[in-house]
């Protein structure tokens, strides 16, 4: 499997990375931090990927979005799978005072993740084959009151990639919408881990077996759809007297 990975460094990406590493993939890995990503790539090898290639940048520089996914094609002769991965949680609290951090938390979690989905559509849409996985979140399900910068920005992301499934359907190319509840990453360090948090590993396993069986959008851990489904039941006239 030829997989590029968009926001390779982020914790969930690295163990999808292991595993394709681990069945002789080869990979092509775009982040901002240089020496976080050979170390990375390196110990990609040793897990004997078959290749790996690398490319550094911010992913919020929309310029270079359609060169690092030539790049990469370049590189490993053709991409079967594109994950996007980055995201930045924020915090909600600096985010209601400072909308120049909030511009920055729609501009990593929505307009930068959608864009790169684009330009992985444009690749793919020419060869008729391939998939595109992109990590939203259980959050973009309901605005609840401690993180709706970060939930409105998955939303709206999910919204776009349904556009993009539908519109990409007729070329045989799939749209993955990833959506896991609570995991244990650099990104929820502070929070209190309890039994709802899970592994990067766990995630990986459903991530990869959803680009598999050409999955439309999954939870992840699985009973999340069914947490969600009972959350978003909830009347809005209630909902909006929660402390949540
Ligand atoms: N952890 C959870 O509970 C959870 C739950 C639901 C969804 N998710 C989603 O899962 C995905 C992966 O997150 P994670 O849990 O693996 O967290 P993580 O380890 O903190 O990874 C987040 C990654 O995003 C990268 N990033 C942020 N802004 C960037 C930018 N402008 N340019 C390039 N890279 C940027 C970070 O790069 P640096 O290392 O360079 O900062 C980091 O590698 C995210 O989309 C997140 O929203 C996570």
């Amino acid at each position: 499997m030829k997989v590029l990975i968009f926001g390779a460094t982020s914790a969930i990406a690295q163990a999808v990375a292991r595993k394709v590493a681990e069945q002789h993939g080869e990979l092509f890995l775009v982040a901002r931090h240089s020496e976080t990503l050979k170390i990375i790539a390196d110990d990609l090898l040793v897990r004997r990927a078959s290749k790996v290639g690398q490319a550094v940048g911010d992913l919020t520089h929309q310029e270079k979005f359609t060169e690092w996914v030539d790049s990469a094609a370049q590189f490993m002769k053709g991409i079967d799978v594109v994950l996007i991965a980055h995201g930045v949680l924020g915090d909600q609290k600096e985010l209601e005072k400072n909308g120049d951090l909030a511009f920055d938390i729609f501009n990593v979690n929505f307009i930068s993740a959608a864009l790169l989905a684009e330009a992985a559509a444009h690749y793919f849409e020419k060869g008729k084959r391939g998939a595109i996985a992109v990590i939203g979140s259980v959050a973009g399900d309901r605005g609840r009151q401690s993180n709706y910068y970060y939930g409105s920005a998955k939303a709206g992301l999910e919204a776009f990639l349904e556009g993009l499934r539908n519109r990409l359907y007729p070329h045989g190319v799939g749209v993955v919408t990833i959506k896991p509840g609570f995991v244990s990453t650099p990104m929820t360090a502070h929070l209190k881990q309890n039994f709802l948090f899970a592994k990067p590993e766990k995630i990986a396993d459903g991530i990869l077996s959803a680009i598999e069986k050409k999955k439309d959008v999954v939870y992840l851990p699985w009973f999340w759809r069914w947490i969600l489904l009972v959350i978003k039941a909830i009347p809005e006239c209630i909902f909006k007297r929660l402390k949540l």
